[in-house]
Parts: C-alpha cells; structure tokens; sequence
C-alpha cells in the first residue's frame, strides 16, 4: 500500500487534527490525564507513526473521493485549514499542474478543545511542519505557497476552487473569511466545506450542493458544495 511518509512530530498533528485516528486506549488515557496532557505528551509518545500513516492515508483517499468532481487539471486551489495537507498532496499526485496555497494557523492550543470556536483561538499546526510533509512526500515547491492566518497578508488573486475540510464553519464561523473569498472568488469557482447549517448558505449563495453526510459524528454537519456569491 502506498502511505505518506511521516516523522512522529507530523504524527502527532495529524492525531490532533483527526481525532478519530486514536485508538480506543489513547481515547481513555486522554479522558483520565486530561486535554493538557494529551495534547502535549500523549498524543506525541503514545502512538504508532507508521499505523497513523496508513491510517491517514486511506482517510484522505476517502475524502478525495467526495471532491474528485471538482477538480481538474491546472487548478489554482486554496486550502483553508488543510492540517498537514493529506489531501492537497493527494489532489498534487492525481491531477497534473496543480497550484496550492494554504492559509494555516502556525501554534498548538494548550489545551485542545474540539468543538466550536466563536474567538477562533483553537489551532493545532505547525507551518514548519506542514512545508516538511509536503516536501518530504515530493510536492515541488514551486506549486505551494503557506500563509499563517494571523501574520501574514493573506493572497489576492482568483482560485477555481477552495477548500476547507473540517475548519471553517465546523470549528469557526464562515463571517471571518466571507469578505475575503469575495475578492479572491469568480462567479465559476466551487467552494467547499464542512457545516452543521447548511440551509443558512442558500442565503449567500446562489447554488449550494450537498456532497457527503456526517450523521454518525457527535456534530452532524454536512459537506457543502458552494458556487457564486449573491449579490
Ligand atoms: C480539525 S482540523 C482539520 C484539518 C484538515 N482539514 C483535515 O481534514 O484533516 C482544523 C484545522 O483548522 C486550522 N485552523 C483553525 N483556525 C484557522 C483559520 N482561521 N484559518 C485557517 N486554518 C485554521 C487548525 O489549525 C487545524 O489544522
């Protein structure tokens, strides 16, 4: 099987960032220790990295089915919380002439809480990291750009699609990139994300499309399929 390569420190991103990649041991240790001690000691020595890996890479190969449709060659792709980028380097190996650039928060919180984020502190990457994932796994690194969220201008110009697994309007609330997507948006591009309200959408956009249903997680959200901005 073909798996992504990993150190233990991008390991443990990627069991922060999807929880549902610990076993059920981790999942005790880290109900009796606590969020601190998981989140800094735990989840870094208590795991198999090769077994995270495999594990990984078949939950990104899943969900580059759910988006598949909407990609094609020489895309100019945005990823807003992308983790340490699975699933863009799996869009990079699949389809040729791929631009990506990923807009990241660069710190872990404390004391992970999942859940939502109305202050939008919660964070758990590591932009060094995330450059070393995609490099180490031969993206080349003139088809990506990183920009960290709170420090740097974030990029003006157009994508054709963009991308938020799991972050905006799952962890924090769409308002705080909706001006933004305006201005790097055509009335063509596909902008797709995870929500628990997906009717609220229909007033923003003119086409909202349901591609993948989360009923068995504790939030239910929905991924949506989005295209042009009303008004
Ligand atoms: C639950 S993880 C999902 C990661 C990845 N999309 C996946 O599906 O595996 C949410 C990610 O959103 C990032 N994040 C939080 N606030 C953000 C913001 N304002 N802009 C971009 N990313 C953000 C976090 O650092 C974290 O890596």
């Amino acid at each position: 099987m073909e798996v992504f390569k990993v150190n233990r420190n991008i390991a443990q991103l990627i069991v922060l960032q999807r929880i549902e990649l610990i076993g059920p041991i981790l999942k005790k240790l880290r109900k009796l220790f606590g969020r601190y001690i998981y989140s800094n000691f735990l989840s870094k020595y208590f795991i198999n990295v090769s077994e995270i890996s495999n594990k990984y890479y078949l939950l990104m190969e899943n969900e580059y089915k759910y988006i598949d449709s909407f990609l094609k060659n020489g895309q100019n792709i945005l990823s807003v919380g992308a983790g340490v980028g699975g699933l863009e380097l799996l869009i990079y190996q699949k389809k040729k002439n791929i631009r990506l650039t990923f807009i990241e928060k660069n710190y872990i919180s404390k004391k992970i809480v999942y859940g939502w984020d109305d202050k939008n502190n919660e964070a758990y990457n590591d932009l060094n990291l995330l450059e070393k994932f995609l490099l180490k796994n031969n993206m080349g690194n003139e088809s990506f750009q990183i920009f960290d969220f709170d420090k740097n201008d974030l990029p003006n110009k157009k994508f054709d699609l963009i991308i938020s697994l799991y972050s905006l309007d799952f962890h924090y609330n769409f308002e705080l990139y909706k001006s933004y997507f305006q201005k790097v948006s055509t009335q063509e591009t596909v902008i797709i994300f995870d929500t628990i309200r997906p009717d609220y959408f229909h007033t923003i956009f003119e086409e909202v499309k349901i591609i993948k249903k989360d009923s068995n997680t504790l939030h239910k959200s929905k991924r949506i399929a989005c295209k042009c901005f009303k008004n």
